[in-house]
């Protein structure tokens, strides 16, 4: 659907802070794969450097949008949490998967609002990859959902 200026304005400002946190979110997935090099579990820190890729598709998908919608995407990057053992990188990394999950469904309800089909669906897809980064970390760490 064709949009006004001032929707697609609205839309694009959501879409920045989404661009942020997933520009924080590669890097605070590849600084703890990098920091975790040698340390306890080589499988987990594996686990780092891959979510992190499925990252910077989001980020691809995100910026890409943001063009089509007439903006240019920021380079703006959301608090990065580094340092700790194993255990407290994961810790964060399932906060911040939390966070990104809060933030994109408030901006899906805000497209939907908008009739913003096409973000609304990129959204979507987002948050779903987003939760299965949820599960994966909350079963590495062998707690409960929502813990
Ligand atoms: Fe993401
Ligand atoms: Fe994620």
């Amino acid at each position: 659907m064709v949009m006004d200026a001032a929707t697609r304005q609205k839309v694009v400002q959501a879409l920045q802070q989404d661009v942020s946190l997933e520009l924080g979110a590669i890097i605070q997935y590849l600084w703890h794969h990098y920091m975790g090099e040698g340390i306890e579990s080589p499988e987990i820190n594996e686990l780092f450097e891959k979510v992190g890729r499925d990252e910077m598709k989001h980020l691809e998908k995100f910026a890409q949008r943001v063009i089509a919608l007439g903006g240019e995407p920021n380079t703006e990057v959301a608090p990065v949490k580094k340092g700790g053992d194993l255990k407290k990188m994961m810790r964060d990394d399932l906060e911040g998967e939390r966070n990104a999950v809060k933030v994109y469904k408030g901006h899906i309800k805000l497209c939907a609002d908008l009739g913003d089909t096409t973000t609304r669906l990129l959204l979507e897809e987002t948050v779903s990859k987003e939760e299965e980064h949820i599960d994966l970390w909350e079963t590495t760490l062998g707690i409960a959902p929502g813990a």
